[in-house]
């Protein structure tokens, strides 16, 4: 049987905690443009599926002063503590355990349905993105954040990064049964469900946009929560894992260097019948 949470441990630990913190801080401020973009309604209704610790929905919420956000995940430490952290913002918003396979929401339910660093790291995302299709009404948008590992780049140093991308993100993806480079085939997906106004843009964390120290908590989490599953799944061991991580948090932080994550944010609407 597939394993549908191949990252399950991961996406658990510690780590991700403060890389979800971090990706948020270095994210939104660009997303939010992009969102405010989608046609919505004064009370949209929106669902935030794999939501983590709640940093998405909760800006969702704040964002749309009048919406109804619930956001939705199988991970009950993160949900509880996205409920204890946001209490400010209930009954508008709310958190429950649910499967990104199988939402509860009815066909057509809700205004815009956001999916946001979920698809890269499961298998079967195309069934995940058909369930969001399903419970978006006919007009409403799909927002996706949709990783992509072949568009991070850092400066040489005494290791080449490329090849711990490129090496790395294809055998851990081939491993977990996960598509590592999903955001260049997002477009395609969305595509072949014939949903219209398709559109991909790209929040630019990079060195100039971003502070430093921000973006390099996210690679500092990822080194604490990644390398071990790494050394187990692609030929990099642990401890060069270790290596390459170190050598980007350097990049980053060298007040000369310039690194950049471009993060792909796919978009649709669903077909009016
Ligand atoms: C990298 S986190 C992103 C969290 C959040 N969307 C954000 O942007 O901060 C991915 C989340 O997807 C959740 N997830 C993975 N498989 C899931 C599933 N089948 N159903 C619901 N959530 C799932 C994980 O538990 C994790 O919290």
């Amino acid at each position: 049987m597939t394993d549908l949470n191949p990252q399950a441990r991961q996406m658990a630990d510690e780590s991700m905690v403060r890389g979800l913190e971090g990706q948020a801080r270095a994210i939104w401020p660009q997303e939010m443009q992009l969102i405010r973009r989608y046609a919505l309604p004064d009370e949209p209704r929106i669902l935030d599926a794999g939501c983590g610790t709640g940093e998405g929905s909760s800006l969702l919420a704040e964002l749309f002063p009048r919406s109804r956000v619930l956001g939705v995940d199988i991970i009950d430490d993160h949900l509880a503590l996205a409920r204890s952290r946001y209490a400010n913002l209930a009954p508008r918003l709310t958190f429950e355990h649910q499967s990104v396979f199988e939402f509860e929401a009815s066909d057509g339910s809700l205004d815009l349905t956001v999916c946001r660093h979920v698809i890269h790291s499961i298998p079967d995302a195309d069934r995940v993105i058909a369930e969001l299709v399903r419970v978006t009404r006919p007009g409403g948008y799909l927002h996706l954040i949709s990783e992509d590992y072949g568009m991070l780049h850092f400066q040489r140093g005494a290791l080449d990064p490329r090849d711990f991308w490129h090496v790395g993100a294809a055998s851990f993806g081939a491993a977990t049964g996960t598509d590592l480079f999903i955001g260049r085939n997002t477009f395609g997906i969305l595509a072949a469900m014939h949903l219209d106004a398709i559109t991909v843009d790209y929040v630019v964390v990079d060195t100039l946009r971003v502070p430093r120290e921000t973006f390099a908590a996210i690679l500092t989490a990822w080194r604490d929560g990644y390398c071990e599953p790494i050394g187990q799944f692609t030929p990099i061991s642990a401890e060069s894992a270790r290596a390459y991580f170190d050598q980007m948090i350097a990049n980053i932080r060298d007040p000369q260097g310039y690194a950049v994550w471009m993060v792909p944010v796919v978009s649709a609407r669903v077909a009016k019948t």
